[in-house]
């Protein structure tokens, strides 16, 4: 898998929900290269040490010699670039990790996101369809206000709140929509909050459905250097796995979560 030290420059950046900001970067390296699931690791100082550490962001989309990100404001890193203006330059390390397995035996993608979950779902979309093969996709998001949804399609979203579509999670959703519809051959791909994805990983498991999750844990290096990421396996060999290198993409019942 490439991977590289790039520059990206800032094209557009918008308020796309509420909280919720999408930085679109020129950035051929990472365009050109990257598949769904991966993520780029951003510096987010401009000079000096603070903050130290570089911060990962799923690749959202691609279009063209593009990528976008998608983010919320949670510390001083999403602060700092929910403020960067266009023709600002990006210093990026990426395309990184594992993708989503697009070619396993399935029919019918199943994509569930949770939260700022929804990041990678596009760019997964858009590979899905370029295969041939269907996605149905389920968001779920605290209220209206904060949903996602561009470029996705065939979409069923849940609210906590109640103010759009299922009134509970979306895992609750799956479930419902599975039980009134026949899905053939369907393999389930998520990302959300570590709570979702383990009934998530427990739902696929009950139902039989293949699954993979794709982990947002905290990340330093993001390229298996410095050991701070780590999830427990289960079962083999290895006790753990690296985050940044053996996932964030894993298969439900691959780690504990
Ligand atoms: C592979 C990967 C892909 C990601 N993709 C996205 C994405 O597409 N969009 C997005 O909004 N976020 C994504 N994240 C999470 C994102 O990296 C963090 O929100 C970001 O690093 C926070 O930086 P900050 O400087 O703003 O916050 P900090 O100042 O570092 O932290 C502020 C608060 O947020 C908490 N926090 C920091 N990082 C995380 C994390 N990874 N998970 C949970 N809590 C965290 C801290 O503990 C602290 O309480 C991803 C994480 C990983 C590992
Ligand atoms: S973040 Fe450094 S090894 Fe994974």
């Amino acid at each position: 898998m490439s991977r590289a030290q790039v520059q990206g420059v800032v094209v557009a950046r918008a308020r796309v929900a509420e909280g919720i900001h999408r930085l679109t970067l020129k950035c051929p390296e990472v365009a050109s290269s990257m598949r769904a699931g991966q993520f780029v690791n951003v510096r987010v100082r401009d000079d000096g040490w603070d903050p130290l550490l570089r911060r990962p962001f799923s690749v959202s989309r691609v279009d063209g010699d593009r990528i976008d990100l998608v983010f919320n404001v949670v510390g001083v890193g999403t602060k700092a670039m929910s403020s960067y203006e266009p023709g600002r330059s990006v210093d990026l390390l990426g395309p990184l990790g594992k993708p989503f397995a697009v070619d396993a035996d399935f029919e019918t993608a199943l994509l569930v996101g949770g939260g700022l979950g929804v990041a990678p779902l596009p760019a997964l979309t858009d590979e899905l369809r370029r295969r041939g093969k269907s996605a149905i996709t389920f968001l779920g998001a605290r209220s209206r206000s904060q949903l996602y949804r561009e470029h996705l399609f065939e979409l069923h979203v849940a609210t906590d709140d109640g103010s759009e579509g299922h009134h509970g999670t979306v895992v609750d959703l799956l479930s419902v929509y599975l039980g009134e519809h026949t899905v053939p051959s369907p393999m389930i791909f998520a990302c959300g909050p570590t709570p979702m994805l383990r009934a998530l990983g427990a739902f696929a498991k009950e139902r039989s459905i293949p699954c993979e999750l794709s982990l947002e844990g905290e990340m330093a290096c993001g390229i298996g250097l410095c050991q701070g990421c780590p999830v427990e396996r289960v079962g083999g060999a290895k006790r753990y796995a690296l985050v940044c290198t053996e996932g964030p993409t894993f298969r439900a019942g691959e780690v504990i979560v």
